[in-house]
């Protein structure tokens, strides 16, 4: 990415949607309470799949909240500049999402009991091409002309949010804390009845099998592409360009179809010496 998007403590962060005043008092400042219940992910790890089982556990399948209004809007990003406004102005208990690494997470979680955080991973490969093609398409930040540019910048945190293996060694450092579940894009993909049921229990929410049933009717693929408060569609026209989508595949593996061997063992090398140490139990793409 280009050295026209401004950083903030180290990291890239285009100023469109991001100021450096907001991002410091979210970190500083914003005080994180008990009750509330908080997404975060490395962007393009499932992260509006993970907004929609929430949104629709908490309606126990009753889909009219997330037909009726944007995701950004159910649980904003609390780092963006219009998302902080919102969840300041939510009613106990508060949901919101962020994409923040660690160090810029607001302080005040660590020291609450914060019900909860669910910290969704993803096979970085995939997040990568899931990023290249969403940001090939969106004007908010400088778009990547080829994969083996965007995989340059991938590698090297060159990127919005920094570097996935910062933003993941950081997250898991947290995973033996009680109210830290930490899932997999993997996992949700292979059982996703099971997994949703795991937040249920995560969350304290008892739901009927057939309210589950209508959790996973109304968070499918097909269902999340066609329902314009979750597809992006409602973002103003002048950010996306033709072919933009926000649910592309939503597939384990597509990597495979856009590595070129060359790449793949590029990949494995850096994330080999990045992740050097780590149970490869914890990921399930090992
Ligand atoms: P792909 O680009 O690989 O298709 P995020 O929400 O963090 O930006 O992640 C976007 C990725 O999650 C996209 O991956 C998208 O297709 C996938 N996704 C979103 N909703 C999904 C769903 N209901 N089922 C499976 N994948 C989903």
């Amino acid at each position: 990415m280009s050295d026209n998007t401004p950083w903030f403590e180290g990291i890239k962060f285009p100023m469109i949607h991001f100021s450096p005043e907001i991002l410091r008092e979210v970190r500083d400042k914003f005080v994180v309470k008990d009750e509330d219940t908080i997404t975060v992910t490395y962007p393009k790890s499932g992260t509006n799949w993970l907004i929609e089982i929430v949104s629709l556990i908490l309606s126990k399948g009753d889909p009219k909240w997330v037909q009726s209004v944007p995701n950004w809007d159910r649980s904003p990003w609390i780092e963006s500049t219009g998302g902080y406004e919102l969840v300041k102005g939510q009613k106990d208990p508060r949901v919101y999402t962020s994409h923040l690494p660690l160090h810029l997470f607001p302080k005040s979680f660590f020291s609450s009991k914060a019900k909860v955080m669910i910290y969704c991973i993803r096979n970085p490969r995939d997040a990568l091409v899931s990023g290249y093609f969403f940001l090939s398409k969106i004007n908010v930040t400088e778009k990547p002309e080829t994969l083996q540019q965007y995989m340059e910048w991938f590698l090297q945190g060159n990127v919005i949010y920094g570097s996935w293996f910062e933003h993941v060694r950081g997250w898991l450092s947290m995973r033996d804390m009680e109210n830290v579940l930490v899932l997999s894009y993997e996992d949700l993909i292979k059982d996703t009845r099971s997994t949703v049921e795991k937040i249920c229990q995560f969350l304290g929410k008892k739901l009927k099998p057939e309210e589950t049933d209508l959790v996973l009717k109304y968070s499918s693929f097909q269902f999340m592409k066609e329902n314009e408060m979750s597809n992006f569609t409602l973002l103003p026209h002048a950010y996306t360009t033709e072919g933009f989508t926000l649910l592309r595949k939503g597939t384990v593996g597509d990597w495979k179809n856009h590595f070129t061997v060359a790449q793949a063992e590029a990949f494995d090398k850096i994330y080999q010496e990045k992740m050097a140490g780590y149970p490869p139990k914890l990921f399930p793409w090992e």
